[in-house]
């Protein structure tokens, strides 16, 4: 092997070489690569979407409040959701759960016609009724304010929905009990106009 054979593969090794950097240098310029960055985008947060979140808990208006700006439109719509297991209309028939015609202000346990479990049905021959109070807990979390009850329902959160839902199944009551006043208005308002007049 003569010098010269030596250039000419040495000079071949390295135009193979130049050939693949310059293809690297080529291509970025054909294809202009940009750099990765971050993937996705940022979401917006809706405004005051954290302090929503934060206040939505504690801030519900008491019952009476709420049953005075509650709407029996917007109660019917929600009963919706009861719908798969109660009927509404006088008379009408038992599904999983019993009718609920004449329910507000009734015994618990109202029907002698559905067979409840005993949980419930100790409470209605305890005495208890289904006054606004009662029906406002029990909806929020029927399991919650009795132990032992067969209406497998999670419970409505919001209180103004209760009061709507409520509001209708009074509707559909023939004699419902007086709407609850809010107490601690009227008393405070009583006893500062006693006071007054004395
Ligand atoms: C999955 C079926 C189911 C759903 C949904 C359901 N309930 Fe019930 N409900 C029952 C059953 C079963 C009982 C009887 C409970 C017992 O005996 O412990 C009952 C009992 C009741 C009672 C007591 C009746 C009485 O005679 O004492 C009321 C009031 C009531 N439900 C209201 C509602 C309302 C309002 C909704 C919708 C927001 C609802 N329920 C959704 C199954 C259901």
């Amino acid at each position: 092997m003569n010098s010269f054979e030596l250039n000419k593969i040495m000079g071949a090794v390295l135009g193979a070489l130049l050939f693949v950097v310059g293809m690297g240098i080529l291509s970025d310029i054909v294809f202009e690569p940009e750099p990765a960055g971050i993937a996705g985008y940022a979401l917006p947060l809706p405004e005051g979407a954290e302090t929503e979140v934060a206040e939505a808990a504690p801030a519900e208006e008491p019952l009476p409040i709420l049953l005075a700006s509650a709407d029996v439109g917007r109660g019917e719509a929600a009963v919706r959701k009861c719908a798969s297991c109660h009927s509404f209309d006088q008379g009408g028939a038992n599904g999983v759960g019993p009718n609920l015609y004449d329910i507000v202000g009734g015994p618990k346990a109202h029907l002698d016609n559905f067979g409840y479990s005993s949980a419930l049905a100790e409470r209605g021959a305890a005495g208890e009724v289904w006054g606004y109070d009662e029906l406002y807990a029990f909806l929020e979390n029927p399991r919650g304010y009795i132990s032992g009850t067969s209406m497998a329902f999670a419970g409505i959160r919001s209180g103004q929905e209760r009061a709507d839902i409520i509001t209708y199944l009074a509707s559909i009551t023939e004699n419902p009990p007086p709407l609850p006043e809010a107490e601690a208005a009227v008393e405070g308002g009583a006893e500062t106009d006693e006071a007054a007049a004395q």
